[in-house]
């Protein structure tokens, strides 16, 4: 699992562990934190290799979930350069790896392959409208042509590979300072700080518990070599940015005020995924965990962070 050590990935390696597998989890902490698998680190079928994904990597291996890559604005944006290496050259060197010793291999992109869409919701034969030129670009031309990649290898070199495009997810572990709208939201409320929203918040998301999106990833892994996708992975329930902050404020019985502030450049104003090709080529998945025990949870993962004065590690802003 490259990336294991972030949000996403530490989910995965727990629940693949919970399964009986053994994982091996390669991250250079860019963003992931060694908090997030402390407590997977004594267990005898867990190993953490630090590696950074933009050199080759040799390794045996059955499966690689290639998740390496920061995923939120403030991060990628923070070395856009390296961003676009991680994406780019990582997958040539996982793909490498995968068609060397035969490993399935699935890649964690990206609803941002869709930018600003002018199709709602997305469906997966939709080619997106993303700005090549913007801050963003890093990111998600860097998906788009690890995802080229992908297919090239699949038709080039028979690699056996999966492609899930993940729509906004949240949940424990996600990194405190990362700007993404659950994080900023909850620990604004918790703080009794301003809650910031940009524009007018009548933009919408639809937001995926990470303990769903993890079993829709472990579920695509397992299909058969017809299935390639691109799949999209994520909760098609779509809500206004501005009823997410007054529902944290009302879950954490908040003093916050909300205040307005500009929307970032190529901010999406819509971004929900169709899952009708997920549903039915991975049996029937879509996400159980409702919104408001969702933000429980997280909820509860950030208060105990900021009761035990946790200072975030990372490259946070
Ligand atoms: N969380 C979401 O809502 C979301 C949405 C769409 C796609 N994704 C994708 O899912 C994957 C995981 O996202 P996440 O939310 O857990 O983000 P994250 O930032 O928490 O995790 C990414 C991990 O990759 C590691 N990493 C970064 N560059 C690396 C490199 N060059 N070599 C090795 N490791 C490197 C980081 O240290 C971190 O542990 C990413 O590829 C992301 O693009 C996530």
């Amino acid at each position: 699992m490259t990336g294991g050590a972030g949000f996403v990935g530490s989910h995965l390696c727990e629940r693949l562990l919970a399964r009986g597998d053994d994982v091996l989890c390669v991250d250079n902490y860019f963003t992931g934190r060694r908090d997030n698998i402390a407590h997977l680190l004594g267990q005898p079928h867990f190993e953490a290799l630090r590696h950074d994904v933009s050199f080759p990597l040799y390794v045996e291996v059955d499966e690689i979930f290639n998740l390496a890559c920061p995923a939120s604005p403030v991060h990628y944006q923070f070395d856009p350069v390296q961003t676009t290496k991680t994406s780019v050259i990582g997958a040539i060197n996982m793909l490498g790896l995968a068609k060397r010793i035969g490993a399935k291999i699935l890649q964690a992109s990206t609803s941002e392959v869709y930018g600003d869409p002018t199709v709602h919701p997305q469906t997966e034969d939709y080619r997106g409208n993303v700005n090549t030129l913007g801050p963003r670009a890093c990111y998600d031309e860097g998906k788009r042509c690890a995802e080229t990649l992908f297919f090239d290898y699949f038709r080039q070199h028979r690699v056996k590979i999966k492609v899930a495009r993940i729509f906004n997810t949240y949940g424990p572990r996600m990194h405190p300072n990362d700007g993404r709208v659950v994080s900023n939201f909850i620990i604004q409320s918790l703080r009794g700080d301003d809650i910031t929203l940009y524009g007018d918040g009548s933009q919408t998301r639809a937001f995926c518990f990470v303990d769903d999106l993890v079993g829709g990833l472990m579920r695509l892994m397992g299909t058969g070599n017809d299935v390639t996708g691109p799949v999209n992975l994520g909760n098609p329930h779509e809500i206004p940015v501005r009823e997410l902050a007054e529902r944290v404020i009302a879950l954490t019985g908040s003093s916050s005020r909300i205040v307005h502030r500009p929307l970032p450049q190529d901010d999406p104003l819509q971004r929900c995924p169709d899952i009708s090709l997920a549903r039915r080529v991975l049996d029937d998945w879509q996400p159980t965990v409702a919104l408001e025990d969702g933000l429980r949870r997280t909820i509860a993962y950030f208060e105990a962070m900021l009761r035990a004065g946790k200072a975030p590690e990372g490259r946070a802003a």
